[in-house]
């Protein structure tokens, strides 16, 4: 399987790509990347590696971090979790307050931020040391002990993060907060700021592509049952109110963050990671979703078309 000749000829096609979109700003710590990285990162189910570009410098995860603490709140609370969070498509922009009101506190589904911060007073009531469980829970899934919180764009977060104190402070007039508020904001800000490479987002995800269980261990992480329901919230959810064109595009469950950082699965065979940290209007990284899709359409691999013969796939 040639995968890194597919990368480079996705890179090739893309090199003078016109639509790169904007680097996040409204984050200022966000504002320094440079928009030129691109990076590719593939893992296979056998734990082969196939890689392009700048996949070992790392970037911040932001958003991406939501599926993982939405696995651990499950992990930990079960089916309950679903009496806070809905998993329904929002069709709205990640941090829309309008549905929160309507729907009285109870976010649409995970991956929204209401839905992440819910989450995240969730993982606070649980555990004793949410900060070092958690990031040492990433560490594992990706087998690198360096991966880490970053202070600075946690604390440039804080400072301009005047909608996500509205959610908050909404969800607890519902009572759908149980700590304090700025407690579990500082909390959903530093999963935020979390920092990984290409290398390190594709090797974290792999356990989803792998029925639940972590294969650089063997441990499992989540049930067949449970992994089906959080692949499903990422296919429905991780693109907010661009899921429907991710899906019509790509085909497969992934997760996008305002780092330009986007990671997607595709079930019993691989976990993909690119980066490239031009945004589009809704967020997404542009020519990531841009490297995907022609990733998937020369494979042949999306979880909607027939399985893909990859010893007799033909390329140009
Ligand atoms: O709460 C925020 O606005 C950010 N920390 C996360 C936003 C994000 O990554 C949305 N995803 N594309």
């Amino acid at each position: 399987m040639k995968y890194n000749e597919i990368f480079e000829k996705i890179a090739a096609e893309l090199k003078d790509y016109d639509q790169i979109g904007q680097v996040a700003t409204y984050i200022p710590a966000l504002a320094k990347a440079n928009p030129n990285k691109f990076g590719m990162y593939l893992v296979t189910r056998d734990e082969h590696s196939y890689y392009h570009g700048d996949t070992d410098e790392t970037f911040s995860i932001q958003s991406i971090s939501k599926v993982l603490s939405l696995v651990y709140a499950f992990k930990l609370v079960g089916t309950d979790l679903w009496k806070r969070v809905g998993v329904e498509p929002s069709g709205s922009p990640f941090n829309s307050l309008v549905q929160l009101e309507y729907e009285q506190g109870i976010p649409r589904n995970p991956l929204i931020n209401a839905g992440a911060i819910v989450i995240c007073d969730i993982l606070i009531s649980e555990l004793e040391n949410p900060y070092q469980d958690f990031i040492k829970f990433l560490r594992s899934l990706a087998g690198n002990p360096d991966i880490d919180y970053c202070k600075t764009t946690a604390e440039s977060e804080k400072e301009c993060g005047f909608k996500n104190h509205a959610h908050i402070n909404l969800m607890k007039s519902y009572g759908n907060i149980e700590n304090d508020a700025e407690q579990v904001l500082d909390f959903y800000f530093h999963l935020c700021s979390i920092e990984m490479s290409c290398k390190d987002l594709a090797q974290t995800f792999m356990f989803l592509a792998n029925g639940g269980k972590n294969p650089l261990n063997n441990k499992r992480i989540l049930t067949a049952q449970e992994t089906k329901r959080i692949n499903s919230i990422m296919l429905l959810c991780g693109f907010y109110d661009e899921a429907g064109e991710f899906a019509f595009r790509v085909g497969l469950p992934g997760k996008s963050g305002v780092g330009g950082g986007i990671v997607a699965i595709y079930p019993d065979q691989y976990s993909i990671a690119v980066w490239s940290p031009g945004l589009n209007s809704k967020g997404n990284s542009s020519k990531g979703i841009k490297a995907l899709e022609l990733f998937t359409t020369i494979t042949q691999s999306n979880v909607f078309g027939p399985s893909p013969i990859f010893d007799e796939l033909e390329y140009e």
